[in-house]
């Protein structure tokens, strides 16, 4: 089975850091976030990949070689101008050829790909959408089915209170080649907004079932940072270590080859890129450093993300913060 890859997003809520790369290439515990999804399909023996580019779709082509460098076969469709979610499933059409699954790749989830397709055959379903439940839905596009998993609406930001259930749109996709029809040509086309409530307001056998496996989306700096705690705290299935990304130190810290941290400097719960450096009493909590950042003498970053290269100043504090590549931070202020 192929699994087609929605990665053609701007990214705008992680900019500045989405600026200069997709956000499928930010990293979690030091891999491309790419890769755990390469990793969640290789367990469960799917080798075939479509990649559904957009924007900056050619800052994937070393991660489309290492994969198929791993034994995985990757096709990319590409399209110049965003199509939608739907549209650019749509432009990947002629690399299809049966069943396919598809992801909104920006989602981090171990969820059963197996007993999914076995639902969706099951129930001779043209579309099977993933479910996952939230604490709050009224931010999401929340799912309401029948006892046997029909779909029965799609609302979108219920208020909480009147939400008829909790379960969101995980971005989990089965479908048949003939779901390719009903989508248009070379134009937008939205799956969640457009593609799925035309297929139920039209009678066919979208049917949708839940994951209580681990699940994630990145798509904002305090989720992309709680993706990372989640790596650190074995959340999930990764293989950041034996991949070459880094030692796992104490205090649930990874950090990449030639990282330095000095004796007197603390870290605790964060991921170091390569060639971090962590001055003298410096102190870095619950944050993710990309490559070459430097953190000065007796500064603090806490709950922060450091772009490539940045420099926070000898006591600064970075509180909160998303710093774009090659800042160079000199006040708290
Ligand atoms: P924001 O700009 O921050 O809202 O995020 P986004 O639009 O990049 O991502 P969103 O969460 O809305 O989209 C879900 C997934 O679909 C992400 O993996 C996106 O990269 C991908 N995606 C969104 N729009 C397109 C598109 O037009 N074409 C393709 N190929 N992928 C898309």
């Amino acid at each position: 089975m192929k699994a087609l890859l929605l990665v053609g997003g701007f990214g705008t809520r992680l900019r500045p850091l989405t600026y200069t790369r997709p956000k499928h290439l930010l990293p979690i515990a030091n891999r491309p976030h790419i890769e755990h999804v390469f990793d969640l399909l290789r367990r469960h023996g799917i080798h075939e990949v479509v990649l559904l580019t957009s924007y900056l779709g050619d800052e994937f082509a070393p991660m489309v070689a290492a994969a198929k460098e791993r034994g995985m076969a990757v096709d990319v469709a590409h399209e110049p101008e965003p199509l939608g979610t739907a549209g650019g499933i749509r432009n990947a059409s002629h690399l299809v050829t049966g069943t396919f699954l598809v992801f909104n790749a920006d989602v981090l989830t171990a969820a059963d790909l197996g007993a999914v397709v076995e639902f969706h055959n099951a129930r001779r379903a043209l579309t099977t959408i993933v479910l996952t439940p939230v604490e709050d839905p009224s931010a999401y596009g929340v799912v309401p089915t029948s006892a046997d998993g029909r779909v029965l609406d799609f609302i979108e930001k219920p208020p909480r209170s009147e939400a008829p259930t909790n379960l969101i749109n995980a971005g989990i996709y089965v479908m048949e080649p003939e779901v390719l029809e009903r989508i248009p040509a070379d134009k937008p086309y939205s799956a969640e907004r457009e593609l799925f409530p035309g297929l139920v307001a039209g009678g066919e056998r979208v049917f949708a079932t839940g994951t209580h496996a681990y699940w994630m989306d990145i798509g904002t700096p305090r989720k992309f940072l709680q993706a990372n705690y989640d790596a650190l705290e074995g959340a999930f299935p990764t293989d950041a270590v034996g991949a070459g990304a880094g030692a796992v130190l104490a205090d649930a810290v990874v950090a990449a080859p030639g990282a330095r941290i000095a004796a007197s400097a603390r870290v605790s719960c964060s991921c170091l890129g390569r060639d971090v450096v962590i001055e003298d009493g410096a102190a870095v909590e619950r944050s993710v450093l990309f490559g070459g950042a430097v953190v000065g003498n007796n500064a603090t970053v806490v709950e922060s993300i450091v772009g490539e290269g940045a420099v926070i100043g000898a006591g600064v504090s970075v509180v909160g913060q998303t710093v774009a590549d090659g800042s160079k931070i000199q006040t708290t202020q």
